[in-house]
């Protein structure tokens, strides 16, 4: 934990397309409910390392009123596996990643982000190389989970 704050990491592959969205929805959610979390995004992957959020997320969560000011790419650092509470991965293969390099000790942080709401869907699946309503479907898949981990967190 991050002093007292509850603090939460969201990863994907390439965090360009998902993991910055659920970072920019989730401080959304937060903030609405007064609740001060220490949110954070990165990637299993370093190729975009320093680059700004997809153009194409960042078209369909501004157009829901979400903020990706100041968000840039990173790779997951050995170090978050310390830092966060919860290690969100977006689909399976982000997870069995994050297990690989994760210290025993701190496996049970991982999981999947759609585990935290009563989602259909297990994955939030990859957009990269799709149009553009399969960047409104992560957003939507992101605001359901985030809806969830948000008022599980407010219970706790
Ligand atoms: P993300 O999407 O994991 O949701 O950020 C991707 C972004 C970039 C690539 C793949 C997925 N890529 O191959 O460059």
């Amino acid at each position: 934990m991050a002093g007292n704050k509850v603090s939460v990491l969201f990863v994907c592959l390439g965090n360009i397309c998902r993991s910055p969205s659920a970072e920019a929805v989730f401080r959304h959610k937060a903030l609405e409910l007064g609740l001060d979390i220490e949110i954070d995004s990165a990637g299993t992957a370093g190729y975009h390392k320093g680059a700004a959020p997809d153009k194409r997320s960042q078209a369909v969560g501004q157009d829901r009123g979400y903020s990706f000011k100041g968000l840039k790419c990173r790779k997951v650092h050995e170090n978050d596996f310390e830092k966060f509470d919860f290690i969100l991965g977006m689909d399976n293969k982000n997870i069995a990643s994050l297990l690989e390099d994760c210290p025993e000790e701190y496996q049970h942080k991982i999981s999947l982000f759609l585990s935290h709401c009563g989602s259909d869907e297990e994955e939030v699946p990859d957009p990269y190389y799709g149009g553009k309503r399969g960047f409104e479907y992560v957003l939507d898949l992101i605001e359901e989970a985030s809806i969830g981990l948000v008022k599980k967190i407010q219970t706790k």
